[in-house]
């Protein structure tokens, strides 16, 4: 894997990626837990998730006060850990979040296939769903042995299945729940937690119901909240509707990081660009990106420079592609199916001459050529031509 990441490298017109080269001498691949992990589960590979053995990485993002200044949304079914392999080749600063991963599916299912990850992939927030205290502790300690940087606990999500568990946004309504849950996870794990939710719900939706949660979780020893600019209607509405219709109210989000200086405070939701997403930023301490990068991925090459006032990335579009396409190859030897990277990168040439030809040419080859490592390369010569 090291020689995938170097070989990424070479392609990019002789120039490592400068926020990948620290990866690059070192024997990169997917990341397992520490062979000392005291879970019983920890050690379990699913069959199908191919497993690169991966040398620790120390990592020291998480303490750092600008940490969260851009982030990668959750989004189930987009944030898996190609599509992060995919946004960290463009930017060394975002911090990607999984998708959310319920306690359920950790505990009973397959660990290995929800969190191994590439170390480069850091810095790596967890999602979890979930509403029991000792089940999201042992979740979170799972996560902080597989090299996650953060615990984030979903309070956002409206849809029915995740309300029949009693997790997501209901959990809106139970702050006191909500606070046992963050400081069972706090005492599990050195590794910060965060929570992630909405202004409100139903007709909890005034800023007191909003400030009064804040405060409850931030005296369980969370100092981090992720809030989606929405309320969100618990019934009527569908997730993809929750994410639509209920109006965006910034100044709500913006109040709290007024009323509790001493948090952080990042805003998520209906975010269109970068120089937006940088304006925000005077009045809360990060922004938070979902549905615009994975329509416009190209878009997190910018970020290190806009937002981090660091030195502009030379990367171009077809560079990504190259670095992606060996990422590629190298998962394709260890047995993962090309759509499920490949679909990821549908959208780099985004609003680019060629851009359709390019997405309409890998839509249609992909479920033929399911293992040909060739096949990203083809489409980019043909989008060139
Ligand atoms: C396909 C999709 C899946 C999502 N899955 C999650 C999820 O797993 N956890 C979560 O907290 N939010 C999830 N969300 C919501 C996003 O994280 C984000 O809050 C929302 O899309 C608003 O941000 P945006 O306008 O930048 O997309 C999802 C959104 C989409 C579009």
């Amino acid at each position: 894997m090291g020689g995938m990441i170097a070989r990424g490298i070479r392609s990019l017109a002789g120039r490592p990626p400068p926020h990948l080269g620290a990866f690059a001498s070192a024997p990169g691949g997917v990341r397992q837990p520490p062979c000392t992990a005291p879970s019983p589960i920890a050690n379990i590979a699913g069959p199908s998730l191919p497993i690169l053995s991966a040398p620790f990485m120390p990592y020291s993002a998480s303490t750092d006060s600008q940490s969260h200044r851009f982030c990668t949304a959750p989004m189930i079914d987009v944030s898996d850990r190609h599509f992060r392999y995919l946004c960290r080749l463009m930017s060394r600063r975002a911090r990607l979040y999984t998708e959310m991963i319920t306690t359920g599916a950790l505990l009973h299912g397959e660990p290995a296939r929800w969190l191994s990850h590439h170390p480069a992939e850091q810095p790596l927030a967890l999602q979890l769903g979930g509403s029991d205290p000792a089940e999201l502790a042992a979740c979170a300690r799972l996560g902080e042995e597989w090299g996650c940087d953060e615990i984030n606990l979903n309070c956002g999500c409206p849809s029915d299945r995740v309300q029949s568990g009693r997790f997501g946004a209901c959990l809106m309504a139970e702050p006191a729940l909500v606070a046992d849950c963050v400081a069972a996870m706090v005492e599990a794990v050195r590794i910060p937690v965060t929570v992630k939710h909405r202004i409100g719900i139903d007709d909890q939706d005034e800023y007191e119901d909003l400030s009064r949660f804040v405060d409850q979780v931030a005296a369980a020893g969370c100092d981090t909240f992720i809030v989606h600019a929405r309320k969100a209607w618990l019934q009527g509405l569908s997730p993809k509707e929750n994410r639509e219709i209920p109006p965006l109210n910034y100044e709500r989000v913006f109040a709290l990081k007024r009323d509790f200086p001493q948090l952080k405070i990042i805003l998520n939701g209906g975010i269109r660009d970068l120089h937006s997403a940088r304006a925000h930023l005077d009045s809360c301490d990060g922004v938070m990106l979902g549905r615009e990068v994975a329509q416009n991925p190209f878009l997190l090459s910018q970020v290190d420079s806009l937002l981090f006032g660091e030195p502009g990335s030379s990367q171009e579009r077809d560079d990504i592609l190259r670095a992606y396409a060996d990422y590629c190859a190298e998962q394709i030897e260890q047995g993962v199916a090309l759509h499920h990277m490949a679909r990821h990168a549908l959208n780099l040439y985004h609003a680019q001459p060629g851009g359709r030809q390019f997405r309409r040419f890998l839509s249609e080859q992909l479920p033929k050529r399911k293992y040909d490592k060739e096949l990203l390369l083809e489409a980019l010569a043909l989008c060139a031509a």
